[in-house]
Parts: C-alpha cells; structure tokens; sequence
C-alpha cells in the first residue's frame, strides 16, 4: 500500500464493524469539539455504505452519548429530488438518525433540492457563509465521505471541471439524462475539514480502493483528491473492499 502518513486506513470484519467504528469515531469528534468549541458540525454524504452508521448513531449506545443540542447536520452531496423522495440524500439521514436523535431543527442544515441546482447551491452556499462567520471558508469538524466504483466522491465526478473549482464552496453538477443533476461541496471545502472520514464497503470497490490507496496515480480520482490540508484523512473498508490491496 502507498504509505501516506496523513492517512490512516482501517480495514474491518464487515459493514457492520465498520459502521460501528464510524460511529465511536462520530462520538468521541463530536465530545472533542464541543468541549473545546461548544459544537460540532458534520457534513453527511448519501449512498448506500453510510445507512447504517446513521441508523447506529440514532440508537443505543451512541445516540445517548452525544449531545445533540449542540451538533449541527450538513450534507455533503444531494440529488436535485423533493426531500421526500427516496433517492434524497436528506431523506436517508432523517429516516435513520433525524427522527430518532434530539437534533433541533434548526440545526438541520439540508441542501434544497426540490429547487433548480443553481438556486440550490448558491442557498446552501450562503447558509455556510452565515453559520461558518465570520470566516467565509467552511470547515467541518467531520466530513463523512463514500466512493463510487468510478472513484467519485460527494457529487464530484472524474473528468468533471468542477474538481477545478477554488473559490465556490458549494457547486451545482448538471447531469446527462437519465441521470438527476445534483449539489456538491467542492474539493476546496473537503480538503479544509478537521477530519474526512471514507466509508468502503463490499467486492465491487476492490478496484477503486486499490487505485486510490495503493496504486500511484490515485489523483486522477475524485476520491484520491481529498487529502486534508491541516486535518486527518482516515479510510474505513471492510475487508471485501480491501481484498486488492
Ligand atoms: C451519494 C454520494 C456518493 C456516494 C458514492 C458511494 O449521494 O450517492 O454522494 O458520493 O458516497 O456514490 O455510494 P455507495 O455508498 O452507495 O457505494
């Protein structure tokens, strides 16, 4: 494997041991930066890897041990979908943690994507210029990240000139039909995070992993370009993802 120092990679059993570390991770980030700042911000991703951490974080024992008063939910990708439906990224986080945890509402910072991805991004982009002021860079005490089998990440897809922007913090990505266009953060905003956690699971992601973790070339993938600044890059795999490297 490409020894990265800034990087840590944890390989587990399965998505369920994953899921488990990911989320005393999401405890012990979260009693740190309230301690020393009084809250925690954390920017969730969509797909299908993170359900369960978010399902583990509403229950027993981890939802007891954060104090929800005081974090702030963030996405870090949403499809241009009502939030009702069911390939809303907002909706799977509600489903599995919003309507179990004590989170007050107004700290339920989702991405609109009911509206025109423009309007959609430029509203997201002001709601963390409000939040994050007086500064007007973001940054995340945990970023939650998935990678595609193409090695995109957020809604950051390879080729996409958007892996160009410096100054935006939040992009529209406009899709070819049939795909839904989409909301992203941008590579700026997921590099300045305290902490950028990967979540990789199953056989169909052994490729990509190896690409990005063990081969040379890994800046040619989205997911290879989040490489913190000044923050901790950790990637959790199971050990299906992780059979190439
Ligand atoms: C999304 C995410 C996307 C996801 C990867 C991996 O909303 O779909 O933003 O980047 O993390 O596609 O998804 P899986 O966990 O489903 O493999």
């Amino acid at each position: 494997m490409n020894n990265d120092p800034h990087r840590q990679v944890s390989i587990f059993q399965d998505i369920d041991a994953l899921s488990r570390a990911a989320a005393e991770r999401f405890v012990s980030l979260s009693k740190s930066a309230i301690r020393s700042r009084g809250m925690f911000a954390a920017a969730l991703s969509g797909g299908s890897t993170p359900r369960r951490l978010y399902s583990f974080l509403g229950a027993s024992p981890y939802c007891e041990n954060i104090d929800w008063k005081r974090v702030h939910i963030f996405w870090v990708d949403e499809r241009c979908v009502a939030p009702s439906h069911g390939d809303s990224n907002y909706k799977l986080v509600a489903d599995e943690l919003l309507l179990k945890a004590a989170i007050p509402e107004e700290n339920i910072h989702r991405i609109h994507g009911e509206e025109e991805p423009g309007l959609a991004a430029a509203r997201y982009e002001e709601e963390l210029h409000s939040f994050f002021a007086p500064s007007r860079n973001p940054v995340f005490d945990l970023v939650i990240l998935g990678a595609g089998v193409d090695g995109h990440t957020a809604s950051l897809f390879p080729g996409s000139a958007l892996l160009q922007e410096r100054t935006r913090a939040v992009v529209p990505v406009y899709r070819e039909k049939p795909e839904v266009n989409r909301v992203s953060l941008t590579l700026p905003v997921l590099n300045r995070a305290a902490n950028v956690l990967f979540l990789v699971s199953g056989n169909d992601k052994a490729d990509i992993v190896y690409e990005v973790l063990a081969n040379e070339n890994q800046k040619q993938y989205p997911a290879g370009r989040v490489q913190p600044t000044d923050g901790e890059l950790s990637w959790f795999i199971d050990k299906a993802a992780a059979s190439k490297i």
